[in-house]
């Protein structure tokens, strides 16, 4: 296995399902030897975290909020993100640069221009070695929340949470978009699926790509590859 750090992250509409196959992800990697940081955006730094309240709570222009969000993601990745990558360390991070492009975007209608010259700037050519995007019916993700919210006596929504059909309709759009422009980048997973089956799958995905053994050729059909 390469030293390199590997940079996964986690995508989908708010109810998808992510943080459960996160944390199962995170487990696994430790199993194999894996030194993991588990983060998330808005957030994951101290800033990043005083962002993210302002953003959940506070109304404001949507080319605000994606300002924001983008400062946010790019102090985590000059003072979280790329240390670790370049320490050895895997980041598994909850939602990164296609939550911008889904919301912001698809959702809040900001200019497709303005997103990718503010997400340029802001990535510096950093992206996830894979995502996986949690894709279920907008309707399904709704119940879910709605659950949830009742299961954990949480009464109040938070600025996205409280969004309707419509927005979060355009969100999954979105995100399928980007997620179609480069499939070797991303798993889209249907979330409707069991969770069991769902950590399987991500576990899988991660196993063949990264830890499969190498399969090497008898010698006398020549010298095998490393990949
Ligand atoms: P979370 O509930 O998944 O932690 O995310 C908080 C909210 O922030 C979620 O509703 C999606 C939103 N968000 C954006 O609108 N744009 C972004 O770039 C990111 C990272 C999150």
């Amino acid at each position: 296995m390469s030293t390199r750090g590997r940079f996964l992250v986690f995508e989908g509409i708010d109810g998808a399902g992510k943080s459960t196959q996160i944390a199962a992800l995170t487990a696994w990697l430790q199993t194999q030897g894996v030194a993991t940081v588990t983060t998330r955006e808005p957030g994951g730094t101290p800033v990043g975290e005083a962002i993210r309240a302002l953003v959940l709570t506070h109304e404001m222009h949507a080319e605000t909020e994606l300002l924001l969000i983008c400062a946010a993601r790019r102090e985590h990745l000059l003072t979280v993100i790329e240390p670790a990558l370049a320490a050895g360390r895997w980041v598994v991070c909850d939602r990164f640069a296609d939550a911008s492009f889904a919301y912001q975007v698809g959702g809040r209608g900001v200019a497709p221009e303005r997103f990718r010259q503010l997400d340029e700037w802001t990535r510096a050519g950093r992206q996830p070695d894979l995502v996986f995007l949690f894709d279920l019916p907008v309707a399904t993700a709704a119940q879910r929340r709605a659950q949830r919210d009742a299961a954990d006596g949480h009464t109040e929504c938070d600025r996205f949470e409280r969004e309707s059909e419509a927005f979060f309709a355009a969100v999954r759009a979105a995100y399928r978009v980007r997620a179609a422009q480069d499939p070797q980048r991303y798993c889209v997973l249907d979330a409707q699926l069991p969770t069991e089956r769902l950590t399987e799958i991500v576990l899988a995905t991660v196993a063949q790509r990264w830890f499969a053994p190498k399969t090497r050729q008898p010698p006398s059909q020549g010298v095998a590859h490393d990949g």
